[in-house]
């Protein structure tokens, strides 16, 4: 297959295309903007590509998903088999002090991308969402049939474009898959690739980089909430047990209609137990401080993940908190050495 990822520069698309790379004799394009993305990641990618030995290819176009005409170009070019589409704006805070950005880059630009498939002929779709499309569910875990109720326009964009690939997908021989993401973290096993967009505010990530020294203490929001140490709890998913779903969810679609999904290891680890993991990784017990709750954190977001060990082929292989936190860890120092 010849398979455009979007957003291949960014955190889970570039681990997404390194397995593709590595484990298929699939061909890649990548558009990306580099908005958040980097072409230091591109680099290693072609690394990697090259290190395979195989004549599959990997071309990087440097495009915004916003330039219609140059998307329609690319489209016109390359035959697709399959979009895997990450692209988009992704934090929430911002979301909610600039939702035009969120509307426009995320359902927009999908929803042109889509229009793009129908016309030239591209019938598979694999779309990254989100746990943030559930809002504060009412039911722990969350099942994909548990209401969506999001609660910020990062959310609500990410909701609008899995309804265009519903009533889309309803009429006609186009097939998505939408994964809906709880909370990613961890970095490639031979730390090649991984997080790099500074200013995170994942928990993991951030617990990274006060331990490598790249803030002088982390926050806590909360510590009231109706959990067993007072602290939220949530549930997080190693970027290639991620990345691998993508894999496997194009692999199902050759023979399965269109679906959701959700993507966690179905059990949680609360801020406390994450920021301790980290301490105990990495032998520093950097400063903590606590402070009050933000708005709209559910207390606990754990995914049901019964439907996607059901249907896809997909066996986690990294579910284990230490390993996500020591892969975060390592990347974290190895973005230090590139800064000396
Ligand atoms: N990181 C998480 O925990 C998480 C959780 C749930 C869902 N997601 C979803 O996963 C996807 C990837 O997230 P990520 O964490 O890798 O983020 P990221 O910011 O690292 O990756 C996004 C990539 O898309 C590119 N991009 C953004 N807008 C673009 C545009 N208009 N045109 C071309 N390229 C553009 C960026 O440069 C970047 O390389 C997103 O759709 C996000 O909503 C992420």
């Amino acid at each position: 297959m010849n398979i455009l990822i979007t957003g291949g520069a960014g955190y889970i698309g570039s681990h997404v295309v390194k397995q593709i790379i590595e484990n298929t004799d699939h061909s890649v394009v990548i558009i990306d903007n580099l908005s958040t993305g980097s072409l230091k990641t591109i680099k290693t990618l072609n690394e990697i590509r090259q290190q395979t030995g195989k004549n599959t290819e990997l071309t990087f176009i440097e495009a915004d998903l916003k330039d219609f005409q140059m998307i329609e170009g690319i489209f016109k070019a390359k035959k697709f088999d399959a979009v895997i589409h990450f692209a988009a704006s992704i934090v929430v805070p911002e979301s909610v002090k600039n939702p035009i950005k969120y509307y426009m880059n995320n359902t927009v630009n999908t929803t042109n991308l889509i229009n793009l498939c129908l016309k030239y002929g591209v019938n598979r779709f694999i779309f990254s969402s989100t746990a943030a499309v559930y809002g504060q569910p009412d039911e722990i875990p969350v099942k994909e049939t548990t209401p969506t109720q999001p609660i910020n326009p990062y959310g609500r964009s990410k909701l609008m474009s899995e309804t265009v690939l519903n009533d889309v997908g309803a009429h006609t021989e186009f097939k998505y898959i939408i994964l809906r993401y709880f909370n990613v973290a961890g970095a490639d096993l031979k730390i090649r690739i991984g997080q790099r967009f500074p200013n995170a505010t994942h928990l993991i990530k951030v617990a990274a980089e006060t331990a490598v020294g790249k803030r002088d203490k982390m926050y806590v929001f909360g510590t009231d909430y109706p959990t067993p140490d007072g602290t939220c709890i949530r549930d997080y998913i190693h970027v290639d047990d991620l990345a691998d779903a993508h894999i496997k969810s194009l692999e199902y679609l050759n023979d399965n209609n269109s679906d959701v999904f959700n993507c966690g290891y179905g059990r949680g680890y609360s801020v406390l137990e994450v920021i301790n993991t980290m301490k105990e990784v990495s032998g520093v017990d950097f400063k903590v401080e606590y402070t009050g709750r933000r708005e709209g954190d559910p207390a606990i977001l754990i995914a049901d993940n019964t439907k996607i060990l059901n249907n896809l082929n997909w066996k986690p292989q990294y579910d284990d908190l230490k390993l996500i936190c020591k892969t975060a860890l390592e990347w974290e120092k190895k973005l230090l050495q590139e800064e000396v």
